[in-house]
């Protein structure tokens, strides 16, 4: 079982599809006998990346923030989950944010401690057509992580639902999202 597991939640809907999923994931895991760790970006302060580039140069961040909390987290953890509805074929501004921040492991004193570690994406959507729609987040995700030596183990999108809530309709996608949350321990 991958021993610790971070949730990183993009949403900025409360309650709404994200939120739901990332419930399911959680659910599925406990009775699996993990316990992964939740943070909600909406509920954080992180600001955004100004390219000082102090992490290159003294590897340590400008920003006492948020992201001071959530990089212990990610240090910590074997395993990390992104989830974060579609939005313009992209990630949120939030998730955007935090995803600029991780620029702090791109350099070399930094990136031995994220490196090697494992992904999984969650992607709620309206569109029904997922390839052509998530064309470009896969390509962001793959490159983003991939500079980072991360690795993507699942990349899962869950099309067709637009309004908050509208995913506990979509009972194979409460199942799904449980079943991620379960098979964490094989990872
Ligand atoms: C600003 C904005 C942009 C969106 N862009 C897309 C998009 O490009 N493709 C898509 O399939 N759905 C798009 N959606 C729909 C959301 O991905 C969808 O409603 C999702 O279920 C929202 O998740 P949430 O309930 O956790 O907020 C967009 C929604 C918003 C508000």
């Amino acid at each position: 079982m991958a021993e610790s597991v971070l949730i990183v939640n993009g949403a900025s809907r409360i309650n709404g599809n994200t939120d739901i999923l990332v419930g399911k994931i959680i659910e599925g895991a406990k009775g699996a006998g993990s316990n992964p760790t939740l943070v909600e970006l909406r509920s954080k302060h992180i600001s955004n990346c100004i390219g000082c580039y102090s992490c290159r140069d003294e590897s340590k961040c400008s920003f006492q923030d948020d992201m001071t909390e959530i990089r212990n987290f990610i240090n910590k953890s074997e395993l990390l989950i992104f989830a974060c509805p579609l939005y313009w074929c992209g990630v949120t501004g939030l998730m955007k944010t935090f995803l600029d921040r991780l620029f702090f492991y791109y350099h070399l004193q930094n990136r031995e401690l994220i490196t090697g570690k494992k992904a999984i994406i969650i992607t709620p959507m309206n569109q029904k057509n997922v390839d052509d729609e998530s064309k470009i987040l896969v390509e962001f995700y793959n490159r983003l992580l991939g500079c980072l030596g991360v690795k993507i183990i699942n990349m899962s999108f869950f099309s067709d639902i637009m309004e908050k809530g509208s995913v506990l309709k979509k009972l194979e996608y409460l199942k799904q999202a449980y079943a991620i949350g379960t098979n964490l321990k094989n990872l």
